[in-house]
């Protein structure tokens, strides 16, 4: 592959990773992704913007080497995870010059995760500059989003900001820009709600750093660059804001058919109440899906057959990420049923503790639901709707 350019004597050293379908062991990746590398030619030094995941190296060395410099003078690290960093040895071994530019914190963390040496470090602070002749960059820090040392790089002469995994989306494609904007939308979402939604309060403060800037471009590191950064500014206002939406999501497990029949219900009551409604079979789903459809929702119910005792292994599972996923949910309720006894409503309720939310009673049966186990799910759906109205959730 060739370099493309993004704005004069700057290119995009990107490798596009059209077969990746899981990130982090976890993420699932429905439609690829891109690891993006920017060099940055100023008329006296040369810059890259991070690097490429370490399984396609090969691609950002090829492209330096068609790029026509001699030299590299910096690399900037906007962030120690590997996928961006993991090709900083190889590049460092054909450019030997080069000092690696970046914080403190991403410093310890590059020295221990890919054992680069102290003395390859130039360390700067929080909006400093580097000099790159005609072209200069300023350091923004932008912790916890998503890890502590994370921050981004702005190229001011040309007005784009280099964000790496912030406004980013996991999304092959060959244009080099945001083009099919409910496409985008969704990647984007997909990638927020994956990564980025435990850190709403963070992002909030980091939106606030950046908003004076004049920004022609926002160059993530994952999926197309953005030409129009309202877009996506707007997009990730709306996702960190404390607005939820008229929204239930159900993530259920059912062995037997017992619990599937109270989801079923539940879920005709909830459409007459004027719901929308997302339901997700936690041994299936993409949990992709699951998780996007909690960066909006008013309300989750977690629904669980019991299983040797306890709450079924994937519904302990959709849990846990809800958990660690942290979203901006209001309202709880656990559904489920049992045969002899168990601890699913207590196992379920604390694995929610990070979560600032109000529970609603749970409707546990014995077995397949009945005509009292009925008129408690609508009771359930009507009171759902009843803490959507009185929240003015539309
Ligand atoms: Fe794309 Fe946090 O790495």
């Amino acid at each position: 592959m060739t370099g493309r350019k993004v704005a004069k004597n700057v290119f995009f050293l990107g490798a596009i990773d059209w077969d990746r379908r899981l990130f982090d062991e976890l993420i699932p990746l429905p439609d690829g992704t891109t690891y993006n590398a920017f060099l940055v030619k100023g008329s006296g030094r040369a810059a890259l913007v991070d690097t490429v995941d370490p399984s396609m190296s090969h691609v950002l060395l090829g492209m330096l080497d068609d790029s026509g410099i001699d030299q590299l003078d910096y690399v900037v690290i906007n962030h120690a995870e590997q996928d961006h960093s993991g090709s900083l040895p190889l590049v460092l071994e054909k450019y030997p010059e080069a000092r690696v530019v970046t914080n403190q914190k991403c410093k310890n963390l590059l020295m221990e995760m890919l054992l680069i040496p102290e003395e390859k470090f130039l360390v700067i602070e929080d909006r400093s500059t580097l000099l790159l002749g005609n072209k200069t960059l300023e350091f923004i820090f932008c912790p916890w989003v998503h890890w502590p040392e994370t921050m981004i790089t702005y190229l001011r002469e040309d007005k784009i900001l280099f964000t790496c995994d912030f406004f980013g989306s996991h999304l092959a494609t060959s244009d080099l820009f945001a083009t099919d904007k409910s496409l985008i939308y969704e990647s984007a979402k997909r990638y927020y709600a994956e990564i980025m939604m435990p850190f709403k309060v963070p992002i909030r403060k980091n939106i606030e750093k950046i908003q004076d800037l004049p920004i022609d471009i926002i160059a993530p590191s994952h999926g197309p660059l953005h030409g129009q950064p309202g877009f996506i500014l707007d997009a990730y206002r709306e996702w960190i804001s404390d607005r939820v939406k008229n929204e239930v999501v159900i993530g259920y497990v059912s062995m037997h058919g017992s619990t599937h029949k109270m989801v079923e219900h539940l879920v005709d009551v909830l459409i007459q109440q004027g719901i929308r409604v997302k339901q997700f079979d936690l041994t299936r789903a993409d949990i992709g899906k699951f998780a996007m459809a909690l960066v909006d929702a008013a309300t989750l119910i977690l629904a669980s057959p019991t299983t040797l005792g306890g709450t079924h292994p994937q519904a302990v599972f959709g849990a846990y990420l809800v958990n660690a996923l942290r979203p901006k949910t209001r309202f709880v309720s656990i559904i489920g049923s049992y045969g002899w006894g168990g601890k699913m409503h207590d196992q379920l309720v604390d694995l929610l503790s990070n979560l600032k939310i109000d529970f609603l009673d749970p409707v546990i049966i014995k077995g397949y639901p009945k005509k009292q186990d009925f008129e408690s799910l609508t009771k359930l759906g009507v009171l759902i709707r009843k803490k959507h109205d009185e929240n003015a959730i539309s």
